[in-house]
């Protein structure tokens, strides 16, 4: 049931959108490392990395598309050696998620980028699982991982990933697909999702952040996912939209990573309002918050203010976040009813 929202004033709607409640279900936790971390980890273990220093890597953050990004990404994660490395990582993640009143936060991380590098499974997922079991404890803030196998890679080393993963299963609540989009369409990975598939995993793939249509279709029909990442590129195709508000599938959409890729020129471009509009099941993330300027209460605020969205399509937004995580059903509704609790409070 739809709580009633009050109408507030526009300038008491920043605050609003930094104490609600809320979930992040698109965060690659590769991407929040922050420079100074970087810098930091190199440091403490002995890498070589390609940039001066802070400013210096900070000022090469200028992207034009998602490659241009994802090889200075690449580049991050080679800091990464050590399970307290990845603790490390995910607990300054989980302490900024805590401040901006995220709740729960589901985790994409990328093993091939590590295992390639010779860095073991076990010691990614260990690291990872370790600061979600203390981000709960500690900070109040739930947390749980999804695998991605990366896209440019072959569906073989896909599989390979897989099964380097299973001894870790119960850590891992599903699977995802990132990496470059365009010319690695969801079909490459059809027979690996659905292996994931049978093996029980909740599953997701990014499409249509800066491929087209098509690809969202083939993610949902072949790859039978039940979120997509992204999925901005939907609104080319009518069809599909209205598959995606019949069928509930939640779109994790992320403003600031698509304005700093140029996937819209400018936020008030971007076509958040037209996806809620259409009934479409919205939600805003951050993607790689240390690479795109803000974590989720920016990528709220920014949006917000350069959208004619309000109360209502805030707590549209939340609530979908929460009802599209793969908690379980007894602790959504406890997280539903605290967003309620803040909207009825809010004054
Ligand atoms: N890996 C990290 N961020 C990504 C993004 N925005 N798209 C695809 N792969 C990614
Ligand atoms: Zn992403």
């Amino acid at each position: 049931m739809m709580t009633l929202i009050r109408p507030i004033a526009a300038d008491r709607l920043p605050e609003l959108l930094q104490l609600m409640p809320k979930a992040e279900l698109h965060i690659h936790i590769e991407g929040s490392l922050e420079p100074e971390l970087i810098f930091a980890l190199a440091q403490r273990n002995g890498v070589r990395f390609p940039y001066a220093n802070v400013e210096a890597l900070r000022r090469a953050y200028a992207f034009s598309n998602l490659q241009s990004f994802l090889d200075i990404y690449y580049a991050g994660a080679s800091v990464l050696l050590t399970e307290q490395d990845f603790y490390d990582m995910a607990r300054a993640y989980f302490v900024k998620a805590a401040e901006d009143h995220v709740l729960h936060a589901e985790l994409f991380f990328d093993p091939q980028t590590h295992t390639a590098r010779g860095v073991a499974m076990d010691t990614v997922v260990k690291g990872l699982h370790r600061a979600c079991v203390d981000a709960k404890a500690e900070l109040g803030v739930s947390g749980l991982l999804i695998m991605c196998f990366l896209r440019h890679l072959s569906e073989e080393d896909a599989f390979a990933t897989l099964e380097q993963a299973l001894p870790f299963r119960d850590h891992i609540v599903g699977i995802g697909l990132d990496s470059g989009e365009v010319g690695n369409p969801p079909e490459k990975f059809a027979r690996v999702f659905a292996r994931c598939r049978q093996l029980g995993f909740r599953l997701v793939a990014h499409a249509g952040e800066e491929g087209p249509p098509a690809y969202v279709w083939t993610a949902l029909d072949l790859l039978k996912v039940e979120r997509i990442d992204h999925g901005v590129q939907s609104t080319h195709d009518a069809a599909l939209m209205q598959r995606l508000a019949q069928d509930r599938i939640a779109l994790t959409v992320c403003p600031l990573s698509n304005l700093k890729l140029c996937v819209f020129p400018d936020l008030a471009s971007h076509t958040l309002g037209q996806l809620l509009a259409a009934g479409i099941a919205a939600t805003v993330n951050s993607d790689d918050p240390a690479y795109f300027g803000g974590y989720m209460n920016d990528n709220f605020t920014r949006t917000f203010a350069a959208l004619p969205l309000g109360a209502v399509e805030a707590y549209t937004l939340a609530r979908n976040s929460f009802e599209a995580s793969f908690i379980e059903p007894s602790a959504k509704q406890a997280f539903i009813s605290q967003l309620d609790e803040s909207f009825a409070t809010f004054r």
